[in-house]
């Protein structure tokens, strides 16, 4: 990057100057005055016992023939930078041709599995499922562009208590006679059945323990493989991940791997095993478990139904990986999960989830048993990037008016419904499809902003807004800059800066072009999306001041639009790793 080059002249600079210390650069506080600046003069002052101003002024005094900046030591002790107009404009031109508009790629590429999605097979898919697929995805694309192998897995929920209690709840509404009673034909298993069953039999297994008990022997048939349960399941099975893949390609989440809890329960016998063998597995009372404590740690017990945060001294509680009846649980299957990713992929050097934070303890403790039993060898990064939740404006958890959670079928619909609404209002014709784009471009750039661990509120009208920093806003830009230039045609000259507008476009596309890696070390898309906020609205300020397309002066003319071009794709590289797509008319 640009300003690692400068740093590192600088940092030669002043050891000749007989200063021995690494010199950093970075972007101005002051574009006006410069563009970029270094700081470190107030460090050597005090190594050096000299004064700050003074070393600033001698290392700018050492410097010769680099050309391309101007260095100016200013009081009190600051080295400010300013980019020459002409590096400026082969800056420009260079990222132009450059497919990847100058970010570049990492040295040492890395395999990682991405754990994102979560859904849960015949529950609908509800408000609490967004972040993981819109955060997931994004990140995904990031490591990717960044030069990653990257395998995302939708890891769906598809072994537990909801499935025993959906057949069962089905059969008791006679809709498996066929199955059971041999009678009737073979039935047809609806998204509809299944949307009905589960909040039904889920709100039952509350009151009635006798169905309790009957939904739990159904969960074991099912995990048993005996039939019919079996079959009736994979059927159920069938319809509801259709229907999650239809939601998951409306947010634009791409998945490699289909697989689900299910897939890891023939690793379940071997992973218990390698536990065992090191010894790290104890029986309490008739459950197996392992401890995971960690001395002195203090592991906040998590909210409440009331929503208060109880802390105190606290170990981490022991992993159970065997129920007192043989059945397992949700951590051993994440276990086993590892323990297959692992055999399948040959010790990938990442594996990620995101999921929500509250779910923290249980990869803490997941984590833990992996490292101490070697499922997951020593040099394996195992990460939990927990997201926060999305609320309503009373700053709780997103509820429909009547306190349900809501189904994020009614998210994208209420989506589709407002950016049709805005569409009409500035008299675009528009389709469904362009509608979606719009609505979940605006929901994704105003989760994506915040940072991942961050609540944010859901805010339809703010995230819907053509102005400011939105989706919405951003697409707006893209789509007016490709409709200028299909009225220009392509440049046909070459960049060069002309005026300050200028300068500050190429100076937000270079903290554009930082931003991306900030983003990887930091798992976050929240400076990427600034970035673009800010790269846009420089290129409002240049495209107000300047009549582009009427400009007389051809060569000027070739180079506004070159200036365009590179706009357009700096905006569309950053959209394309958001997972935004930028439609055809707004
Ligand atoms: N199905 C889970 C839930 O709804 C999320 C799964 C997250 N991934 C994982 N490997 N545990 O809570």
């Amino acid at each position: 990057m640009i300003f690692d080059e400068i740093g590192q002249y600088l940092t030669q600079t002043a050891r000749l100057a007989g200063y021995d210390e690494t010199m950093n650069v970075t972007f101005s506080n002051m574009p006006k005055i410069c563009d970029f600046q270094c700081n470190d003069c107030f460090s050597l002052a005090k190594k050096y016992g000299e004064n700050p101003f003074e070393i600033a002024q001698n290392i700018v005094n050492s410097i010769k023939n680099k050309e391309d900046f101007v260095f100016e030591a200013v009081r009190p002790g600051f080295i400010n930078i300013k980019m020459t107009d002409k590096k400026m404009s082969e800056i420009g031109n260079e990222y132009l041709k450059d497919e990847r508009g100058g970010v570049p790629m990492h040295e040492h590429s890395q395999r990682v599995i991405m754990d994102y999605g979560g859904a849960n097979v015949a529950k609908a898919l509800h408000v609490g499922h967004l972040r993981s697929p819109i955060i997931g995805e994004s990140l995904k694309r990031l490591y990717k562009f960044l030069g990653d192998k990257v395998i995302a897995d939708a890891h769906l929920g598809d072994w537990g208590l909801q499935m025993g209690l959906t057949e069962l709840q089905l059969y008791l509404d006679g809709y498996l006679d066929y199955y059971f009673k041999g009678d009737k034909k073979e039935p047809n298993i609806t998204l509809e059945m299944l949307n009905e069953a589960y909040p039904k039999a889920s709100a039952r297994k509350n009151e009635d323990e006798y169905f309790k008990a009957q939904a739990d022997e159904w969960t074991l048939k099912i995990q048993s493989k005996e039939e019919p349960y079996y079959t009736i399941y994979k059927k159920i099975r069938e319809v509801s991940v259709k229907e999650i893949k239809k939601h998951y390609s409306e947010l634009g989440a791409e998945f490699d791997l289909w697989y689900g809890e299910s897939d890891a329960q023939e690793y379940i016998d071997k992973a218990i095993k390698i536990i065992e063998d090191k010894g790290l597995a104890r029986v309490s009372d008739g459950a197996l478990v392992v401890d995971v404590a960690v001395e002195g740690e203090n592991v906040p017990i998590p909210k409440t139904r009331d929503d208060e945060v109880q802390r105190y001294k606290n170990p981490m509680p022991p992993a159970i990986i065997k129920k007192y009846n043989g059945g397992v649980l949700y951590a051993t299957t994440d276990i086993a999960t590892i323990l297959m990713r692992n055999e399948m992929f040959n010790n990938p050097d990442r594996i990620e989830y995101i999921v929500d934070l509250r779910q923290k303890n249980h990869f803490v403790q997941v984590f833990r048993v992996c490292k101490m039993s070697g499922i997951s060898p020593e040099n394996q990064i195992l990460l939990h990037i927990g997201n926060g939740t999305m609320n309503g404006k009373d700053g709780k958890p997103f509820k429909t008016r009547s306190g349900e959670t809501i189904k994020l079928e009614d998210i994208i619909e209420m989506l589709v419904e407002k950016a049709g609404e805005k569409l009409k209002s500035n008299g675009v014709e528009y389709s469904r499809d362009l509608a979606l784009k719009i609505g979940v471009g605006a929901m994704k750039f105003g989760d994506l902003i915040n940072n991942v661990d961050k609540d944010y509120v859901f805010d339809l009208d703010k995230f819907m807004s053509f102005e400011g920093k939105t989706g919405p806003y951003l697409q707006y830009t893209a789509v007016r800059i490709n409709s200028i230039l299909a009225k220009t045609g392509m440049a046909k000259g070459e960049f060069f800066v002309s005026n300050e507008e200028e300068r500050e476009i190429i100076r937000n596309i270079l903290k554009v072009n930082s931003a991306y890696e900030l983003c990887y070390r930091n798992k976050t898309l929240s400076p990427l999306c600034l970035a673009i906020y800010n790269l846009a609205s420089a290129f409002s300020t240049f495209y107000n001041n300047y009549n582009v397309v009427n400009e007389k002066d051809e060569k000027l003319k070739q180079s506004y639009i070159a200036l365009l071009m590179l706009v357009k794709n700096k905006l569309a590289q950053a959209l394309n790793v958001l997972a935004i797509e930028i439609p055809q008319k707004m």
